[in-house]
């Protein structure tokens, strides 16, 4: 793909939408109100949009290596706060990916320099489970376990946030764990239980 083909296909887009409604742009100028939040990889095979078949104006993302949840980062927590407490989006989505390449790199011994206190994020979600992913002796089944338990540690940094948990106690806003099956295209739920983290862990996390 060129760079003409891109502003070629911008131009059709736009056409495409204007056949749909002419006041398409209109409307999309006046504002947002999307009632999720998405937090997935940077990883160009993952396309938040697609793959969930939204529109826009339905759904604010933020992007990054291996979907993290970093209480320091202040570009994640800056997307979170606007997201929860101005747009007042209600359900906020960790979608991870099989195949992800920060994962794998993270079960790697190699100095990738500035890369290496991101990915030290996710050899922490290793070390926390590691007793249950040294049982796993196939190495791919083990690497798809690390995706699912990143999701779900990354669902429990949300929670540990003051957005979050003052959001769910006024309005019940809740966090979803998803996994992207990047060898069949299906979208996993991995059912996180929201009010079981929340509860376990609100004795040391409480801050709302
Ligand atoms: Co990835």
């Amino acid at each position: 793909m060129n760079i003409q083909s891109i502003f070629e296909n911008n131009s059709n887009w736009i056409a495409e939408k204007l056949q749909l409604d002419p006041n398409y742009f209109k409307k999309l100028s006046q504002g947002q109100s999307p009632e999720y939040l998405y937090i997935g990889c940077s990883d160009s095979r993952v396309t938040a949009e697609d793959l969930m078949g939204v529109q826009p104006g339905e759904v604010f993302i933020h992007r990054n290596i291996a979907n993290m949840v970093v209480s320091i980062d202040l570009n994640a927590m800056s997307v979170l706060n606007y997201a929860v407490r101005h747009l007042k989006v209600n359900h906020i989505i960790v979608c991870g990916h099989y195949a992800c390449g920060g994962v794998k790199a993270a079960m790697q011994s190699a100095d990738l320099g500035i890369l290496n206190p991101w990915l030290r994020n996710i050899r922490d979600v290793y070390r926390l489970h590691k007793d249950e992913l040294n049982t796993i002796k196939d190495e791919n089944k083990r690497y798809d376990r690390l995706v699912e338990l990143n999701v779900q540690e990354q669902c429990v940094n949300l929670i540990k946030t003051a957005a979050v948990q003052s959001a769910h106690k006024e309005r019940g806003l809740m966090v979803h764990g998803w996994v992207f099956d990047i060898h069949t295209g299906k979208l996993i739920d991995l059912k996180i239980d929201f009010k079981k983290i929340l509860a376990d862990i609100m004795e040391i996390y409480r801050i709302d």
